[in-house]
C-alpha cells in the first residue's frame, strides 16, 4: 500500500456509481483538487490492514455489495472490499490522502470498481451503501446514527473500527489488535428504519 502517486490522480468530481458498475469509469484522474470544504473532525489513523480484513470478512462482503467508508484515510477499507469483488466508495476530507487511496486502488488493480470524493461525510448520500465503514470518534458514530439509521436499507451491515454508537447494541464485538481493543458490527433492522 502507500504507492507514491507518479501523477496528480485526485478524483474530485467523480463518476456516478451506475458508470462504475458498467465498468466505465474508476479511480482515475478528472480535476485536481483545489481547497478542502473545511477541516476535517478526525485526525488520520489508518486500521491495520489485518483489521481491516477482518471486517471486511465479518461484514461478508462480497460482488453484490456497495461499500461505503466515510473517512476513508488512503482508502484501504474501500480496496479491500473492492478486492472481494464489491463496488468501492471512499469519502474524506484530506485530499493527500485520497491521491494515495487512488494510487492504492491502481496498485491494486480494482481501481473500475470505486471511487474517492472529497467531501464532508455528513454531507453523504448513503442510500446505496449495503455496507458502511468508519474509524472516527464516539460523537461522530453518535451524530452518524440517524443518518445511519434513516438512509441504509433493512440488512445493511454497519462496521467502526474502535468505537460503539452508544446504546445501539452491536451483533458482534470484536477483540482486535488496535489502541482501542475493539470493533462493532451492527445490521440494520426494521425497528430501526421505523425509529429513523
Ligand atoms: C481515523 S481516520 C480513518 C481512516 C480509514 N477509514 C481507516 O480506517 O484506515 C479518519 C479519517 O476521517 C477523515 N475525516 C474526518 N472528518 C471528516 C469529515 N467530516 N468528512 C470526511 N472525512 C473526514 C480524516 O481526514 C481521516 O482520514
Amino acid at each position: 500500500m502507500h504507492a507514491s502517486v507518479k501523477r496528480r490522480t485526485f478524483i474530485a468530481a467523480a463518476a456516478p456509481l451506475a458508470a462504475l458498475a458498467a465498468g466505465r469509469a474508476g479511480a482515475q484522474a478528472t480535476q485536481p483538487p483545489c481547497v478542502p470544504p473545511r477541516t476535517a473532525d478526525v485526525v488520520y489513523e489508518p486500521t491495520p490492514l489485518g483489521v481491516v480484513d477482518t471486517l471486511v470478512a465479518a461484514a461478508n462482503v462480497g460482488a453484490r455489495d456497495v461499500v461505503y467508508d466515510l473517512g476513508c484515510g488512503d482508502g484501504r477499507f474501500v480496496v479491500a472490499a473492492a478486492r472481494r469483488g464489491a463496488m468501492g466508495v471512499g469519502v474524506d476530507l484530506n485530499y493527500k490522502l485520497l491521491e494515495w487511496a487512488t494510487a492504492n486502488a491502481l496498485a491494486e488493480r480494482v481501481d473500475t470498481r470505486v471511487r474517492f470524493e472529497g467531501r464532508d461525510l455528513f454531507t453523504v448520500d448513503m442510500g446505496p451503501a449495503s455496507v458502511v465503514t468508519l474509524y472516527l470518534l464516539p460523537e461522530l458514530n453518535l451524530r452518524l446514527r440517524p443518518k445511519l439509521w434513516k438512509e441504509l436499507a433493512v440488512g445493511a451491515r454497519v462496521v467502526s473500527n474502535a468505537f460503539d454508537m452508544g446504546d445501539w447494541v452491536p451483533d458482534r464485538v470484536f477483540d482486535v489488535p488496535t489502541r482501542y481493543r475493539r470493533a462493532f458490527l451492527w445490521t440494520i433492522k426494521p425497528e430501526h428504519k421505523k425509529a429513523a
